[in-house]
């Protein structure tokens, strides 16, 4: 057989999956979705990795509806729990580097700071704890891995919450935005280039990676109807109790990124600047 071992994608049609395959063109990725290699099938994904035999494998697949993992917590465990420990063992056999995404919601939000690393992880929700388990079998299986912890994930066109607020402002609804959870919006593309960024510069554990700065859901709708020529299309601001989503969220989730910046040498962009660009490069409505 021989040549080199490649470089795969899991979940490569999700929001940050397609970014991902964006961001290693040059290295010829191979994709993979849910029925070659379904994250609760550990026979599969064993199958998978031995035939493909990667050296480095991006698992950007989760459940990641946070209200509906409430409801269907087995299936949240056994795709954010369970699989990632599958994949970290078949990829501890053939010696492969596993680079698994993560979230801010392992966090409670009861600091005034950002989270570094090292802060103690006590989730909310069903999400938070799976994701939480999920990065615990990671790092346990004792292979290769690299676990990044990523927030508040925008895509180009159509993909996460600003274009949904552009949707509805388009459509003339009337738009209500809560206003009490702070985070970091981040750039599906400049996550993707963080995390092959990473990986060049062979970092290895857990890391946080997001935009740089942070905001509230209200003012991230703001700032893209903004952006996008619809100054004048008022967004009410709403409490989180007001809103009565299923799954708690933490009010305050904004990530540390300085082991990052010292990592690869470089900081990442402030949102505003990273969403401009997404909504400027979508042309116009
Ligand atoms: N989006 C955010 O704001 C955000 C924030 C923090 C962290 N993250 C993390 O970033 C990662 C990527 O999130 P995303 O927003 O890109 O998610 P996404 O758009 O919902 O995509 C998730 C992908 O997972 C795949 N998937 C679901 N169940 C699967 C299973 N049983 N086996 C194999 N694949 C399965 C889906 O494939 P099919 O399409 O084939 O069903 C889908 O393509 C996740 O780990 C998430 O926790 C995201």
């Amino acid at each position: 057989m021989g040549g080199a071992r490649p470089i795969v994608v899991l979940g490569a049609r999700g929001l940050v999956g397609t970014a991902l395959m964006k961001a290693l063109a040059r290295k010829s990725p191979l994709a993979l979705n849910r029925s070659e290699c379904d994250l609760t099938n550990a026979d599969q994904i064993l199958k998978v990795m031995d035939r493909l035999r990667p050296r480095m494998f991006f698992n950007a697949a989760a459940f990641t509806d946070v209200d509906a993992c409430e409801t269907r917590p087995g299936e949240a465990y056994r795709i954010n729990a369970l699989g990632p420990g599958y994949l970290a063992q078949a990829a501890r056999e053939i010696g492969c580097l596993l680079v698994h995404l993560s979230t801010d919601f392992v966090f409670d939000g009861r600091i005034d700071r950002p989270y570094t690393e090292e802060d103690r992880p006590a989730p909310l929700s069903v999400y938070g704890r799976t994701k939480l388990a999920g990065e615990e079998a990671v790092r346990d299986a004792g292979g290769d891995w690299l676990v990044v912890r990523t927030a508040w994930v925008f895509g180009g066109r159509g993909r996460g919450f600003p274009w949904r607020i552009l949707d509805l402002a388009r459509e003339g609804r009337s738009l209500s935005v809560v206003d009490d959870q702070w985070g970091c919006p981040t750039s599906a593309s400049d996550l993707a280039k963080g995390l092959t960024a990473l990986a060049e510069v062979g970092a290895r554990g857990l890391v946080h990676l997001a935009n740089d700065g942070r905001t509230t859901w209200w003012e991230l709708a703001r700032r893209t109807l903004d952006l996008a020529g619809l100054a004048g299309t008022p967004v009410e601001r709403i409490s989180s109790r007001d809103l009565g989503r299923p799954a708690p969220r933490p009010v305050f989730s904004v990530l540390d990124t300085s082991r990052y910046s010292r990592l690869t040498g470089s900081r990442p962009r402030p949102w505003e600047i990273a969403l401009a660009e997404a909504i400027a490069n979508t042309g116009p409505s």
